[in-house]
């Protein structure tokens, strides 16, 4: 942390630090860290003479500099990058996972964009404004009616001076609010007033992502148009709670924020992809199950990077602990038989993306009950079936899809084994990895890293792509997705 010169703070505000200091037994300046970090971390400790503090210092700023970067914002380079002259408006709901805000107003405005913010009233029991002013180097609106604030610009102005509203965190009731039409505080009534797109990214506890009223509002929110991204299962900020409910990290909601300022023409627009990803789980009893090593992040990427090219991805994954893609309409599985289920429902489609690690068995009858060891029995013996091959029903399906693509990892004669399963599962494509160990990358390396090395195997020939990152590889896949759909018949 940079130094904090003392006496050149306004007296007021010294001697409230020196009384705290002196309560607490430290030195002034030991003070003043203590109460930056806790206000950066959203912690409540002597919440009311950090408000005090922040309030004088606020009015010692003084309007004019409270709109130049200060502080913080003053050290931050404003790198004009990809959203050079866009104005984002960024509501800050009360959650835990505020915190992660102010780690996003960074990255916005790193990328050239202005970032305006508005924070709900439960917003600042978590993050102070003083922090996120300095961060978006701007006033922060709070107050739905404020005459006696100069900076006070109307809800419709706050709207109608953004290109995007971006709520992180979308707390449960942000979006029961919008879903329902309340317009009760100004986050909700700049909401509701808006006619710009809208992106949620929700954090909340995950019995709360799963109340059937969230669920519901979800839905409602998604057909008016509201983008969501995330969120991601995962550890939550209560002990012992996991779940789905982690916000998405602030880079996953930049990229949502770039597909949707993306303005590039959309080669896919009105098509829909169907992408499978991830692993399966396949249970032995309800606390055992048999999986693999399949992160989702190369499927996810391909539904991400489909969706960008204006397609409308229908993604079926397994559980994954990384968030939903942004503007990917997601359906959650755990079983091969859901999965297959879920694919099927979703023709007929224009193409096809089978990345998923599906299981290729499953236990004959998983047990009902947990199994217990039983002294002098032994382990059990599990009795296995083969599980339905998703990709190859598809691919010999009364409504398969024009494009039907398939993966394929392999140890030993990726070419010969790709071709094989080319022909054997009607696919148009095989994206196949060499994931032996001569490979460089290998099995483990491709499975949950960031990288993959393909070739592409099609009843023409075999296209050798270079080793590049997974989003490069779906990238690319996408592009000649979408380049083999202008020349399939529909
Ligand atoms: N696949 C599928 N359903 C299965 C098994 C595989 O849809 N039950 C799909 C995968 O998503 C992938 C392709 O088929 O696109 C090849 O998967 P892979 O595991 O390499 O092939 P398998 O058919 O399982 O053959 P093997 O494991 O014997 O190589």
């Amino acid at each position: 942390m940079a130094s904090i010169t003392i006496r050149n703070l306004d007296d007021e505000v010294k001697d409230l630090l020196r009384q705290l200091a002196a309560e607490n037994g430290c030195s002034m300046e030991e003070q003043a860290r203590a109460m930056i970090r806790a206000a950066v971390e959203g912690r409540a400790g002597q919440a009311d003479r950090i408000d005090q503090i922040e309030r004088t210092l606020r009015a010692l700023i003084g309007p004019e500099r409270q709109t130049t970067p200060v502080s913080v914002g003053s050290s931050m380079p404003s790198i004009r990058g990809a959203f050079s002259g866009k104005r984002i408006l960024l509501i800050i709901g009360g959650g835990i996972a505020a915190y992660k805000a102010l780690d996003l107003i960074r990255r916005l405005r790193e990328r050239g964009a202005s970032v305006r913010v508005v924070m709900t009233a439960a917003a600042q029991e978590f993050v102070t404004t003083l922090s996120v002013g300095a961060l978006s180097a701007g006033h922060v609106f709070t107050e739905l009616f404020d005459r006696n604030d100069e900076h006070d610009v109307g809800h419709i102005r706050l709207s109608r001076e953004a290109d995007l509203l971006v709520v992180a965190p979308a707390t449960a009731d942000l979006m029961a609010k919008l879903a329902n039409g309340h317009a009760n505080d100004l986050a909700s009534t700049v909401l509701l007033a808006t006619d710009k797109k809208v992106l949620m990214a929700p954090a909340m506890n995950p019995k709360m992502w799963s109340h059937p009223a969230t669920r519901r509002n979800r839905a409602t929110l998604q057909k008016d148009g509201i983008v969501f991204v995330g969120p991601a299962r995962g550890e939550m900020a209560e002990s012992n709670e996991a779940g789905e409910g982690r916000m998405a990290e602030p880079l996953e909601i930049v990229a949502a924020v770039e597909a949707m300022l993306d303005e590039k023409p959309k080669p896919l627009a009105g098509r829909r992809i169907i992408v499978t990803s991830g692993p399966t789980h396949e249970p032995i009893d309800p606390v055992r199950y048999i999986a693999n090593r399949s992160s989702g992040k190369q499927g996810h990427a391909i539904a991400a990077a489909l969706a960008k090219l204006g397609a409308d991805v229908r993604l079926v994954s397994g559980p994954v602990n990384i968030a939903d893609p942004a503007g990917v309409a997601t359906t959650h599985v755990e079983t091969a038989a859901a999965m297959k289920d879920a694919v099927e429902s979703l023709l007929p489609a224009d193409a096809a993306v089978f990345v998923a690690a599906v299981a290729d068995w499953r236990t004959a009858n998983a047990a009902g009950e947990k199994i217990k060891k039983v002294a002098g029995k032994g382990p059990p013996v599990l009795q296995m079936v083969e599980n339905p091959d998703i990709l190859g029903g598809v691919g010999h399906h009364s409504q398969r899809p024009g494009l039907v693509v398939g993966f394929a990892a392999e140890t030993q004669d990726l070419i010969g084994n790709a071709e094989a399963k080319l022909k054997k599962k009607g696919a148009d494509l095989i994206v196949a990895n060499d994931v032996s160990h001569e490979s460089g990358i290998g099995l483990s390396g491709v499975m949950g890293g960031d990288r993959n090395k393909v070739r592409i195997v099609s009843r023409t020939g075999v296209e050798e792509w270079p080793e590049m990152g997974k989003d490069e590889v779906a990238a690319r896949l996408a592009a000649l997705i979408a380049e083999r759909l202008q020349t399939v018949v529909v």
